[in-house]
């Protein structure tokens, strides 16, 4: 009798804290159905898998684009995150069709996104899936993407010879801060392979991108431009931003995002006080709205601050959202919350809480899960739309949330 009374006790001690502090493992059924209806919609719409959903038409009709896309592998991402949140096998078929689609990518080398295009599709389904055969096709993406890489500039050329917008400046090799987000491939090729190659690239990149790309603030140039032959940097501009010196949200939460997760590769803790310091710069920003959902950059439409491109001040009335940013930002601070502390989880669910609130789920649209993204207002595409990446880092945060 006594030693079962003692046997109850030890177990109510022991069992009961760790009942306490278990996570939820899935978001709330109402969130699931909107989402899991999204998904179904596109689904039904387009099943060619070389035809990929990204956005939508001023008609509300999706747009697709092909595999070479630097967004081609977010679709597919986005059906392994729903086998992650749902456990259900429907999810992973679809996902694996969509993934497999994009096996030429593998060799590609025309831009840098190859990381982007890979990771987020073969790397999920290695994660999520544990499909072990997507191992060869990460490494061998991997090859590809070395070939853009110059030791003496320590970078991966994001794209080729480009101009920037005054027309007069010529990019030899440009280097975009969402760059840093190639890396994750490069990292886990390395553990898969076990070659050190992909890793010494990656950690190359991240230190010529912490020396060039930041300014004192912890704010982000977009394009640096190098001379690949003296490794120095030639300009600093924007191509997507609203000037050379501000601050392009998107851009911004490359940067955190990547430092954050090349933290979690290398365990160099530079790189983490590096994503804090960028966390602080958006956190802490005095232009960052209530709700966390920041304009589409800090300084957008700011008196005094003159664009290169062809500036429409009528477009400037009213601000655009960036809810890709947003996304983006909570991602990364949900992993940065795990080694930072709990105030960067608090942030990323208040950022959440605000993407699942009526202003911006995409009530309107029946193919995408948020509203509200921009794609390059100085290009005048994708402004105030959904769009496919917004999806997949909101359903990465999703996942993160109840995973960490
Ligand atoms: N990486 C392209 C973009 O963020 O628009």
């Amino acid at each position: 009798m006594v030693r079962s009374l003692a046997v109850v006790i030890l177990l109510v001690i022991f069992l009961l804290p760790g009942c306490a502090v278990k996570k939820e493992r899935t978001p709330a059924p109402v969130t699931m159905s909107f989402i899991s209806q999204q998904m179904n919609n596109t689904l039904k719409e387009q099943q060619d898998p070389t035809k990929i959903p990204r956005t939508v038409l001023s008609d509300g009709s999706l747009r697709t684009v092909n595999i070479y896309n630097w967004a081609s592998g977010f679709f597919a991402g986005n059906l392994w995150y729903m086998y992650g949140l749902t456990g259900n096998a429907k999810w992973k078929e679809e996902a694996m069709k969509w993934t497999e689609a994009l096996d030429t990518i593998q060799y590609f080398s025309g831009h840098h996104d190859v990381g982007f295009m890979i990771n987020c599709s073969y790397g999920n389904g290695l994660e999520i899936g544990g499909i072990d055969r997507y191992e060869q096709i990460i490494v061998q993406a991997a090859v590809s993407l070395s070939k853009r890489y110059n030791e003496k500039v320590g970078a991966i050329k994001s794209w080729d010879y480009n101009k920037s917008w005054d027309g007069e400046t010529e990019w030899f090799y440009p280097v975009i801060i969402d760059n840093m987000m190639n890396l994750e491939l490069l990292f886990k090729a390395s553990e898969i392979s076990g070659d050190p190659r992909y890793y010494h690239i990656a950690v190359r990149h991240a230190e010529t991108t912490m020396a060039n790309h930041y300014r004192d603030d912890f704010s982000s140039y977009h394009v640096v431009d190098y001379d690949s032959i003296t490794g120095k940097v030639n300009d600093r501009a924007t191509a997507q931003g609203f000037t050379d010196n501000s601050s392009w949200a998107r851009g911004q939460a490359w940067g955190i995002y990547g430092f954050v997760m090349t933290y979690r590769f290398t365990k160099d803790r530079r790189y983490l006080e590096f994503a804090e310091k960028i966390a602080q710069y958006i956190l802490k920003h005095q232009n960052l709205p209530d709700d966390k959902v920041p304009y589409w950059d800090y300084q957008a439409g700011e008196a005094g601050l003159k664009p290169e491109w062809d500036y429409d001040p009528e477009l400037f009335k009213t601000i655009p959202r960036d809810v890709s940013a947003a996304a983006i930002t909570a991602s990364a601070l949900y992993e940065l919350g795990r080694y930072s502390g709990k105030a960067y989880r608090k942030a990323a669910d208040e950022i959440l809480q605000s993407l699942l609130s009526d202003k911006y789920l995409a009530r309107d649209n029946p193919y995408f899960i948020l509203d509200h993204s921009v794609g390059s207002i100085p290009h005048g595409v994708e402004i105030d739309v959904p769009i496919v990446f917004a999806d997949y880092y909101f359903l990465e945060a999703l996942y993160r949330k109840h995973r960490y």
